[in-house]
């Protein structure tokens, strides 16, 4: 009898990774390789540098994940491959390679939306708790928070004949939440990506010194003729869509800049982090930024994450209430943050909702997540056609 083993490659930004998952429901292994270091200097993700270090790791990476399973690849039952969104140069590393290895090794090949990934690390850690490997909540809808450096949407989700079908309820109309941590982190010379490092510098501010806010997203202004403007806008459509759980994290990010420039927060006597940026060198550790920024600058920290994490809190729970949703998912690299953890869980609690978040090696990309979400594909039979190819702009569900 098979084992229902599923590689699964995941390429699609700056992490190189593949996991082997056993029916959906049990990680064998999950390795990922980070290209942190080689972006870092950029302050962001270069998409050249990013498909060169995927070449350099698919195959070391695969290998590892193969030997820490303890199995070889004439056990897999099928090879699954993260098949857009993300970037296109960056998905063909990761989909040439497994569809190579699907047609040598005469193994079905299954497509999977990265973000259905995510929500599948939800998924995978709650069967993974269940002896038989099949959650109790299988067959109850969630309301998905996808929330990650590309992407802000809120998904309802519903178990249907075995697999999954999806629904998008909202999303963001300029920058993804993590691209704001990201941005900001960068403008105040902290280091990449952002949202970790203003995670740990945040619990020294006051969230309530700077009063930033969100405008209410106007019924219909938003589809005037205006084309989204960015990469991340792209990837859904936002016809339709319900205003109050639509998002725009681009104010902000020019919020804060302005608020450094008016209480000179650059200038040397008073904060040396933004000046390290100057000279191009960003402190090393959490702990070396703690002791270069000044109180207002960790005030600032704190009070920008509040307002992001207050507005993402504000349309999520909007949203299941309007949808009658009992459970929230919370998914995402955003969704590693210790303060959005706290009050998400603080105020489903206060709702009487459940809520799941995946631990934290799941929040962020991982491979796990695909040969998770590809299992009920597989027993479905969705196998890929040998024509597939990268989606950069991949939509998931309707
Ligand atoms: O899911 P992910 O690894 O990649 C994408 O699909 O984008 O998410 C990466 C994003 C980055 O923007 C990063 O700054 C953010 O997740 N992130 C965090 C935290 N850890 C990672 N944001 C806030 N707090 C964190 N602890
Ligand atoms: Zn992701």
């Amino acid at each position: 009898m098979s084992r229902g083993l599923i590689l699964g490659i995941e390429s699609s930004c700056d992490e190189t990774a593949a996991a082997v998952v056993e029916r959906g429901a049990r990680t064998l292994s999950s390795v990922v390789a980070s290209q942190i270091s080689t972006h870092a200097t950029y302050g962001g993700v270069v998409p050249e540098l990013a498909s060169r270090e995927h070449l350099r790791a698919i195959v070391p990476v695969v290998r590892t994940a193969l030997a820490e399973a303890g199995i070889t690849l004439d056990d897999l039952d099928a090879i699954a491959v993260t098949s857009g969104p993300g970037l296109a140069g960056a998905l063909l590393v990761g989909i040439t390679y497994a569809k190579a290895l699907a047609f040598a090794r005469d193994l079905p090949l299954i497509a999977v939306n990265h973000l259905e990934g995510h929500i599948h690390a939800v998924l995978l850690e709650e069967r993974q708790s269940c002896p038989d490997g099949r959650s109790s909540r299988d067959d109850e809808p969630a309301l998905a928070l996808v929330v990650s450096g590309g992407h802000t949407h809120l998904y309802l989700a519903r178990p249907a004949e075995g697999t999954w079908k999806y629904t998008l309820v909202g999303r963001t109309l300029d920058d993804a939440a993590g691209e704001a941590f990201d941005k900001v982190a960068k403008l105040l010379g902290l280091g990449y990506p952002g949202g970790p490092w203003i995670d740990a510098l945040a619990r020294f501010g006051d969230p309530h010194a700077v009063p930033f806010s969100f405008a209410q997203i106007k019924p219909k202004v938003h589809l005037h003729g205006k084309a989204p403007r960015t990469k991340a806008a792209k990837t859904a459509p936002i016809a339709n869509l319900d205003p109050h759980f639509l998002f725009s994290f681009s104010g902000i990010k020019t919020a804060v800049l302005r608020y450094v420039e008016l209480h000179h927060m650059r200038a040397e006597a008073h904060a040396r982090v933004p000046r390290m940026l100057a000279m191009g060198r960003p402190p090393k550790t959490h702990e070396d930024a703690l002791a270069l920024c000044p109180q207002p600058t960790l005030d600032l920290i704190a009070s920008f994450q509040h307002a992001v994490i207050g507005d993402l809190m504000k349309k999520t729970f909007a949203a299941a209430e309007s949808l009658g949703a009992a459970r929230i998912l919370v998914t995402g690299g955003v969704a590693a943050n210790h303060e959005l953890r706290a009050r998400f869980t603080e105020e489903a609690v206060r709702r009487g909702l459940t809520i799941a978040f995946p631990t934290l090696a799941l929040s962020t990309d991982n491979a796990a997540m695909i040969a998770a979400a590809a299992w009920p594909r597989f027993v479905a039979g969705e196998t890929a056609p040998a024509e597939l190819s990268a989606d950069p702009s991949l939509t998931l569900g309707n």
